[in-house]
C-alpha cells in the first residue's frame, strides 16, 4: 500500500475509533445530529452568535467561530462590561480579561490587560504562539504590540463620565447585579451597569468544541483585581470529550468553586448541562448562603450532543442560542432566589 493510502486509512480508522463522524477524505462534516450551535451569555449574545453562526456555517471551526463571535461584543462601544468602553477600574484604568479553550485542551488567556481592544484575540496568539497557557498586565501588553496589535485609549467619553460619576461617592461595594434594576439603581449611581461578561460555547459541524470568555471586570475594581473570565476552569472550560461551560458574575465566588470546571465534571459524572449549572450555583449557595442573596452568578453550558442549559443565583440572566432552527433565540435562565 502506498504510504498516501496507509496515511489516509489509518487516519479514517483513528477518526472511527475516536467517534468522528467526519469524512476526512473530502474535508468535509458528515452531518452530526445538533450541530453546528454556538451560545453565549445575555441579550448581547445575540449578535455575537450571528458572527460566530457565520464561521460554523461555512462549516468553520468552533475556536474560529467563539473568536469572531465574542470579539463582536469586545468591538461594542455602547457594552460598558466587555472590551473596549467597558468600565475603568476606581483609578480610571481600563483593564481586561479574557481567555480562549480549543478542542485539543489547548488554551489561553491575558488578564489585566490595558490598551488592547481585542484581548480575546491576544488570548488565541498566548494559547499558539507561546508554551504558555496565561499572561498579565505589562507583559501581556508587551507580547500583543510585538504581535501587531495596536494600543489604543480604552476608556471612551461615555466610561469616562460613568467612572467620574462614581468618583463622587467612591462606593466600593462589589456587588453585582446588571439585570436586576432594583439591585443595580439601589446600589450605583446613575442606574449605571455594574457587571458582566461574555462567554461564549460553540460546537462546530465536525462534532468539536471550543470557548471563549472576555470581560472588563467588575465595574471600579480594585486596580489588579481579576475575575473569573481569565481562568480556565472558572470563567470557562472545555472538554471535547464532554461539553463546555462558562460563566458570567462575581468572578470571585466562581474561582471559590472553580465553576466552570465543575459544571463539565458534573456532565461527564451524567447530569444534563441545566442540573450541571443548578448544582454549580447550589455550591455558592452551600459555601456562602449570605452572599450568595446578594450576588449574580449564571453558568451555562453545552454538551457534546449540542444539549444546553444555565443556571443562576438570581432571576434576569438570560442567554442567546443560535442552531439550524433559530439564529436569535434568547432564554431566560432558570434561577435559585
Ligand atoms: N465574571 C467576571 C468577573 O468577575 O470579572
Amino acid at each position: 500500500m502506498s504510504s498516501r493510502r496507509q496515511f489516509i486509512k489509518q487516519s479514517v480508522m483513528g477518526a472511527a475509533s475516536l467517534g468522528l463522524i467526519t469524512d476526512l477524505v473530502q474535508g468535509q462534516p458528515k452531518p452530526v445530529a445538533g450541530t453546528p450551535i454556538v451560545i453565549s451569555t445575555w441579550d448581547f449574545g445575540v449578535p455575537a452568535n450571528q458572527a460566530a453562526w457565520d464561521v460554523l456555517t461555512r462549516n468553520g471551526r468552533a475556536l474560529d467561530a467563539v473568536e469572531a463571535g465574542v470579539k463582536v461584543a469586545e468591538a461594542d462601544l455602547s457594552n460598558p462590561t466587555v472590551g473596549k468602553g467597558g468600565y475603568p477600574d476606581r483609578d480610571g484604568f481600563v483593564s481586561l480579561d479574557a481567555c480562549i479553550m480549543d478542542e485539543e485542551g489547548n488554551c489561553g488567556s491575558v488578564a489585566a490587560l490595558e490598551h488592547i481592544s481585542h484581548p480575546i484575540s491576544v488570548a488565541r496568539m498566548v494559547m499558539e504562539k507561546t508554551p504558555h497557557v496565561m499572561l498579565v498586565g505589562e507583559g501581556a501588553l508587551q507580547f500583543a504590540l510585538e504581535n501587531g496589535f495596536t494600543k489604543e485609549d480604552l476608556l471612551t467619553p461615555s466610561s469616562k463620565q460613568a467612572w467620574e460619576e462614581w468618583l463622587k461617592e467612591k462606593k466600593y461595594k462589589p456587588i453585582m447585579n446588571i439585570e436586576n434594576k432594583s439591585f443595580n439603581t439601589e446600589r450605583l449611581p446613575g442606574n449605571q451597569y455594574n457587571h458582566d461578561t461574555i462567554g461564549m460555547l460553540a460546537l462546530d459541524a465536525f462534532g468539536n468544541l471550543s470557548g471563549a470568555c472576555t470581560t472588563s471586570g467588575m465595574a471600579f475594581k480594585m486596580r489588579g483585581r481579576v475575575g473569573d473570565s481569565p481562568i480556565i476552569g472558572a470563567g470557562l472550560y472545555v472538554d471535547n470529550e464532554i461539553g463546555g461551560a462558562t460563566s458570567t458574575g462575581v468572578g470571585e465566588e466562581v474561582i471559590r468553586t472553580v465553576g466552570s470546571f465543575l459544571v463539565v465534571e458534573l456532565m461527564r459524572q451524567g447530569y444534563s448541562p441545566e442540573e450541571a449549572c443548578k448544582e454549580a450555583v447550589q455550591r455558592i449557595v452551600k459555601k456562602k448562603p449570605d452572599t450568595a442573596k446578594e450576588i449574580q452568578v449564571g453558568f451555562l453550558a453545552l454538551n457534546k450532543k449540542g444539549e444546553y442549559g444555565s443556571y443562576a443565583l438570581q432571576s434576569g440572566f438570560s442567554y442567546a442560542v443560535c442552531n439550524q432552527e433559530k439564529q436569535d433565540l434568547i432564554l431566560k435562565g432558570k434561577h435559585i432566589f
